[in-house]
């Protein structure tokens, strides 16, 4: 298939709208886009000015099902008809009902589990600790170098990445200590990893400590995954201790590893873990889900969200339930990530300057370096590629310690000639360095 690029000269953001942008919003908050987005559907994206994107980003891993997609908007226009807004802990509605009782279905957790639903993936991670250190009566949580678990302040300490999530942000809450995620790329195996997570639980003390808390596979962090046999021995350490294992699930949930959740595809149960992005559709809804025993341990009222279970939020991610289900989207999603790792690969053969292809299911990073023997990460030559891709149509962001890596978070229900058509403008813009 043969690309035809609209233009290779940079689409710049009107002068008015950089003005108004500029003018009405903080300098940390101004977009990459060139011009703001004027409609969407499923994989692709239209600015104002009328250009055509592929849209790789997905609202940052969000729309696991795409924009707009009809059975997630019926589902959203049926429950506007009723009522959109009702406090859970007041008034509970059957969305929010039937949706945690889906989520205790599905989410592989050994026993019963409850499901308790809030606004985002930060709002999780907060309630997960909540309910950990509650469950356990203990306080320490160990978490990972790289980790990216929310920007509230117990999330925003718990994430393993200074810059810029933390930078000047300071000081955290006490009682938390990183240690290192296996990398096995730049060497960091996974029986070091093991023995330095043995340390810090040692250094700590392990009667004081609540939780593990981990993702599958690193997302800000670079999208590094972690071995099922690493996962496993985690596990076995925190059982051992006696230390509750927590996954935070924001990003890796909801197909994005091959299966419904990271947990089915590494073969790992977790205690608790945590979702949000792709599990309401577009529309801001999270939950942490647990084995019941902990989840009922917390006193009356004790959580709690005033806009946690969103009606309209839950009506969607019931939606978003019903495209997994009738629509195949864990095949696409096998698919997908075939089709991408074995034109990535043959791109990475032919360029010295692709290190590393990787990544659970379409959960696949793109590490860039300046040369294969060397290893240096470039950021430059990658953010370089992502302009060239975003000229071509194709949006995409990096992400990584080094800011070096490239990641595809499309949706699962892209068809597949634009998954072609994806990595067909991947190859051009890299081919064009
Ligand atoms: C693994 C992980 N946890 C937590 C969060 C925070 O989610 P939110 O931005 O919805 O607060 C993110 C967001 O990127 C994430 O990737």
């Amino acid at each position: 298939m043969s690309i035809n690029f609209i233009s290779v000269t940079v689409t710049c953001m009107s002068k008015e709208t950089l003005r108004q942008i500029e003018s009405n919003v903080p300098k940390a908050w101004i977009p990459s886009l060139d011009s703001p987005i004027k409609r969407a559907n499923n994989a692709e994206v239209w600015d104002q000015d009328g250009k055509r994107y592929l849209d790789y980003v997905g609202g940052y891993a969000v729309l696991n099902t795409g924009h707009v997609h009809p059975k997630v908007i019926k589902r959203v226009q049926n429950q506007l008809k009723d009522f959109t807004h009702s406090c859970f802990a007041y008034a509970p509605h059957q969305n929010a009902i039937d949706l945690c009782s889906e989520i205790n279905i599905r989410y592989p957790i050994n026993g019963d589990t409850k499901t308790f639903l809030v606004n985002s993936g930060a709002e999780a991670v907060e309630n997960a600790i909540k309910i950990a250190r509650y469950y356990s009566g203990k306080q320490h949580i160990i978490a990972f170098k790289g980790g990216f678990h929310g920007r509230t302040y117990m999330a925003m300490g718990l994430t393993g990445k200074e810059n810029p999530y933390k930078k000047g942000f300071g000081p955290f809450p006490d009682f938390i200590s990183h240690t290192e995620f296996p990398y096995h790329y730049r060497g960091l195996t996974d029986e070091k990893a093991l023995e330095l997570l043995q340390e810090n639980i040692t250094k700590v003390n392990n009667s004081n400590i609540a939780a593990i808390l981990m993702e599958i596979q690193l997302g800000e962090g670079g999208y590094i995954p972690a071995s099922k046999d690493f996962l496993k021995k985690v596990r076995k350490i925190a059982d051992d201790n006696n230390i509750l294992l927590i996954f935070d699930e924001v990003q890796t949930g909801y197909g994005r590893t091959g299966q419904m959740f990271g947990a089915n595809t590494v073969g790992v149960t977790p205690d608790m873990a945590t979702l949000a992005k792709g599990i309401g559709g577009g529309f801001p809804l999270a939950a942490v889900v647990g084995r019941s025993e902990i989840m009922d341990s917390i006193h009356d009222a004790g959580i709690g969200s005033t806009f946690g279970a969103s009606p309209v939020s839950c009506a969607a991610a019931l939606g978003v339930l019903e495209v997994f289900d009738q629509d195949n989207l864990l095949q696409k999603a096998i698919n997908h990530a075939e089709l991408m790792n074995g034109m990535l690969s043959l791109l990475q053969d032919k360029n010295d300057f692709i290190g590393d292809v990787r990544g659970y299911g379409t959960m696949i990073g793109v590490e860039i370096v300046t040369d294969k023997k060397l290893k240096n990460s470039s950021k430059e030559l990658a953010m370089q590629i992502i302009d060239t891709a975003k000229n071509n149509g194709l949006l995409l962001v990096n992400c990584g310690l080094e800011g070096n890596v490239i990641r595809f978070m499309g949706p699962l229900t892209t068809p597949v000639d634009q998954v072609k058509e994806a990595m067909e403008i991947f190859s051009d813009s890299v081919n064009s360095i």
